[in-house]
């Protein structure tokens, strides 16, 4: 077929030299015989709370888990939230009580990304295992915490990952650290938001940066674990541009929410939330007690991160990216290149646009040998959530599965570095120049 013999997968974990490993976190609580069930609780009962962790959970794990408490700090929400997750759980809206009164063993973290590290530090202090979404952090004192009260109670976390188990992104992992393309000496790298979801993003928390960290930390921090993951490389420097040019301010008129809007028929990103009925019930149903609009106003002027941003990474094996994400784009996904010194790997992600594309050709991966041919590299098409991660993910935690070691559960330290590499980019718009990875946190 061509001249190039892509490592099977059979072959390559056989070439890794090590045992396929379990990763359960079932089985990842200190030493001590587990019970037949954990013990499980979330803090933060929004959307990823009740579709990825919570109703899922209940239909397919329930033999090893049980739900023993929610928290939120709104009560309303938390209520509603264990309704729709189908459990019958006390909720609570102080964590410590939570603690106390429903003695979790197992804790997921999904607030609002600010707050993360609290509820992380707070668990592992009480002796919890504990698995938050990304990002782990949202600046560099949160970060130090984080890993400090690791080290202090000896136990490491879980950082929920999802991007690295969808089939493409694990088909690209394989390709280079087969070395198909060779050593890699840089990387181009889009990731293109279109007007519904990357819109989405100025619609609430996260559109200040105390909240969210920005869509740097936010957003690329999933594209920036990627780049580590597949590089096998830590981030070393970064400098960035960045700037607010379509939501915000630069609107032309604005007013709290798209519901109760003066200017819905002018408006191109009028956002009609009551044709979505568990997001009537779960914000609409609780705003009364926090005033979260979940349709709130794409243009309000307080939001004060960036909707244009570009970024160089320099990486610690010297690859060098040229990174890009944009939030105002007219379609979804991304293209990366891999530049290799015996070849190029593209990547051509389709997720949503406004022309035809059939499911076979939603990622398009192909290897460029140099003074060779092309070839398109097969990618397993997936169903569900996130490129078919979510399910991947949730089964490596809840199931003795094996995975080889690249697909291993992602830890504080994959957490750190894709985080860093987002402060950084911030900090380096801030302050006009390249900032170093090394100079923000001891790891
Ligand atoms: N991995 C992924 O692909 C993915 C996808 C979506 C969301 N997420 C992550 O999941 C988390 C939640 O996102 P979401 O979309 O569900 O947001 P959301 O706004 O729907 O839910 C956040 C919840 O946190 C609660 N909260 C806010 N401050 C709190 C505090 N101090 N203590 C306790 N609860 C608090 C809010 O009341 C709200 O119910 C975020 O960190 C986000 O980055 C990850």
């Amino acid at each position: 077929m061509s001249d190039i013999k892509l490592v099977s997968r059979r072959e390559f974990v056989k070439a890794a030299g090590s045992a396929a490993a379990a990763t359960s976190l079932l089985g990842a609580a200190s030493g001590a015989a587990q019970p037949s069930k954990r013990r499980y609780a979330i803090v933060g009962t929004g959307d990823r709370a009740q579709g990825m962790w919570g109703r899922p959970l209940v239909q397919r794990y329930s033999d090893v888990l049980e739900f023993v408490g929610l928290c939120d700090i709104n009560p309303k929400r938390a209520a509603i939230a264990r309704d729709l997750i189908g459990v019958t759980c006390p909720t609570f809206s102080n964590f410590d009580e939570l603690c106390e009164k429903a003695r979790p063993d197992l804790l997921m973290v999904t607030t609002v990304d600010a707050f993360h590290h609290e509820y992380i530090v707070k668990g592992l202090d009480r002796g919890l295992d504990v698995m938050t979404e990304k990002p782990m952090v949202i600046d560099e004192k949160q970060c130090q915490a984080v890993l400090d009260a690791e080290k202090r109670n000896n136990r490491k976390i879980v950082v929920t990952f999802n991007y690295r188990y969808a089939p493409k992104h694990r088909t690209v992992k394989e390709v280079i650290q087969a070395g198909e393309i060779g050593r890699v000496l840089s990387v181009d790298f889009s990731w293109y938001l279109d007007v519904y979801h990357g819109a989405d993003y100025f619609r609430r928390w996260h559109r200040l940066q105390n909240r969210s960290g920005s869509l740097w930390v936010h957003k690329a921090s999933h594209h920036f674990d990627l780049m580590n993951w597949w590089l096998a490389a830590d981030p070393v420097e970064v400098s960035a541009n960045g700037s607010l040019r379509v939501y915000g301010k630069n609107g032309p008129f604005r007013h709290t929410n798209c519901r109760p809007c003066p200017h819905k028929k002018d408006c191109r990103f009028y956002y009609d939330m009551t044709t979505n009925a568990t997001r009537m019930k779960l914000y609409a149903g609780a705003e009364d007690v926090d005033g979260y609009y979940r349709d709130g106003c794409v243009f309000r002027e307080d939001i004060d991160i960036f909707d244009t941003m570009s970024a160089t990474v320099k990486y610690s094996n010297d690859a060098i990216m040229s990174y890009s994400v944009n939030a105002h784009m007219p379609f979804e996904g991304y293209r990366v290149a891999f530049n290799g010194e015996l070849g190029r790997l593209e990547v051509r992600d389709h997720e949503r646009q406004p022309w035809d594309v059939a499911d076979a050709d939603e990622t398009e991966i192909y290897v460029t040998k140099s003074f060779g041919k092309r070839v398109r590299v097969p990618v397993q098409v997936a169903e569900g959530g996130h490129g078919g991660g979510d399910d991947r993910l949730r089964d490596l935690i809840f199931r003795k599965v094996d995975a080889p070691p690249h697909m291993r559960l992602p830890d504080s330290r994959a957490g750190a570095m894709s985080c860093l590499t987002g402060i950084a980019a911030r900090k380096s718009i801030d302050e006009k120049r390249p900032i170093r990875i090394a100079d923000l946190v001891k790891i």
